[in-house]
């Protein structure tokens, strides 16, 4: 038996390709010194792994803008708070869901008591979805922005994000797209998908480390600065520099996770290129093992960032498949119990519209016998209880009784993790 059979997933991905580990330990010895401060070389060349990073990430997700619109934070909540607070003056009105997390959730709620904005919360179908028509009907003549998830952290339904993306368009209103549980996993495209600000979390689907994030930016977005400070730009002004990225970039930026977002980037370039290969990898243990062409040598040479579109895109498409294939087993084996419960309806006939994450309750065992019995005696690694997004456990009645399990399984969730799971749910569930 496995010391951890990793389910949480959609929490943080575990492992991470080992391409990360080496990136982050080699490029922190190697280039640990602060980029845009120095002149000398090792500086020059830490900015520009940093530069690569953000023009990695713009191919990425599909922005045609210049890669200075991407700006790195800490995580998706630190860029959801630079978005909304950025965004949103006193008696504007935002459009969100009842599915969002509290990245959303609470910062809008801080706006509201501070600015007296006005937030609506549209409510999502039983099965958890958004109804677009029901966006539609709450736009305002003062709605500002338009934010939602791309998928639920505790459903793992994904929303129809590109008519989302016609509404806010069609609307003029920028659509400001949470991406936490997709980044990674599913195709995203700003352009094609009418997204005005993308948030991303570097420590999930990315498979980066924890510490990292950010958002893009479209251009024709002019976001009000939310944080102060030095940068090592134009430093003789004790104003804040009008120059994106550093704009909203203040203090010192986090290299060490930068390198390992860097590193996860090209780990999905190099999948895709496995991929497409005759002798490419066969499996999720072969991939985490793929090893990429990093060194500080790397670092100078141009990208080929038209590959790195096709070839990640792929990766991603892969990385859904496998997921889904553990997800679909669990399915299985939940629904054959009349006492086990799936929120958000999920089953097998609608897994296209999933990312790998569900959660359910059992009106015979409660949430934390089942998470003690599979922790205690099958190792499994799950989350247990509220999942930070407190409207959809209110709609989906299990607020007050505590919440509900959340089983995400990843790309690398193996044979022996799945059996020790199945072999847990059924132990605790008969
Ligand atoms: C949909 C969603 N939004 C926001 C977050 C917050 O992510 P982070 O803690 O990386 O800021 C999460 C994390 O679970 C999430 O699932």
């Amino acid at each position: 038996m496995k010391d951890n059979a990793y389910f949480d997933n959609a929490s943080t991905t575990w492992p991470k390709p080992e391409a990360v580990y080496v990136f982050i330990d080699q490029f922190h010895r190697s280039h640990g010194v602060n980029p845009s401060r120095g002149g000398y070389a090792m500086a020059v060349e830490a900015e520009a792994m940093v530069i690569q990073t953000r023009q990695l990430l713009a191919t990425f997700f599909g922005f045609s803008g210049p890669a200075n619109r991407v700006i790195f934070t800490a995580n998706v909540t630190d860029s959801l708070n630079m978005a909304l607070s950025g965004l949103l003056t006193q008696g504007d009105h935002l459009l969100t869901s009842r599915l969002e997390h509290n990245a959303v959730l609470r910062t809008a709620e801080y706006l509201k008591r501070q600015r007296q904005i006005d937030v609506t919360q549209v409510p999502a179908s039983p099965t958890g979805v958004i109804c677009v028509d029901a966006m539609r009907e709450a736009i305002q003549p003062n709605t500002k922005a338009l934010v939602v998830n791309h998928a639920s952290n505790v459903t793992g339904r994904v929303q129809p994000l590109s008519d989302l993306g016609q509404l806010a368009r069609d609307h003029k209103i920028p659509l400001i797209l949470d991406s936490a549980q997709t980044a990674g996993v599913l195709p995203i495209d700003m352009q094609s998908q009418g997204i005005s600000i993308l948030t991303f979390t570097g420590h999930k689907g990315l498979f980066g480390p924890m510490g990292i994030g950010g958002l893009i930016v479209d251009e024709s977005i002019d976001l009000q600065v939310t944080k102060y400070g030095g940068n090592g730009i134009l430093s003789e002004s004790v104003l804040q520099p009008d120059i994106w990225p550093h704009r909203h970039e203040v203090g010192t930026l986090a290299v060490p996770a930068i390198a390992g977002l860097h590193a996860a980037q090209r780990w999905f370039n190099a999948l895709g290129d496995s991929m497409a290969s005759p002798y490419g990898i066969t499996g999720a243990n072969d991939a985490r093992k793929l090893t990429v062409e990093l060194d500080e040598h790397a670092i100078n040479k141009p990208l080929d960032l038209a590959k790195h579109t096709i070839r990640a895109k792929d990766a991603v498409q892969q990385i859904h498949r496998t997921e889904l294939k553990h997800l679909a087993k669990l399915i299985d084996t939940l629904t054959a119990y009349d006492h086990v419960r799936i929120l958000g309806s999920v089953d097998t006939k609608t897994l296209e519209q999933q990312v790998s994450t569900l959660s359910f309750v059992s009106k015979k065992v409660s949430t934390e016998r089942i998470a003690a019995a599979l922790d205690a005696d099958f190792h499994v690694c799950l989350r247990a209880g509220l999942h930070c997004a407190p409207l959809v456990h209110t709609d989906e009645q299990t607020l007050e009784e505590g919440g509900a399990i959340r089983l995400a399984p990843g790309y690398f969730t193996d044979e022996q993790d799945m059996t020790q799971l199945l072999d847990g749910l059924k132990d605790v569930l008969n």
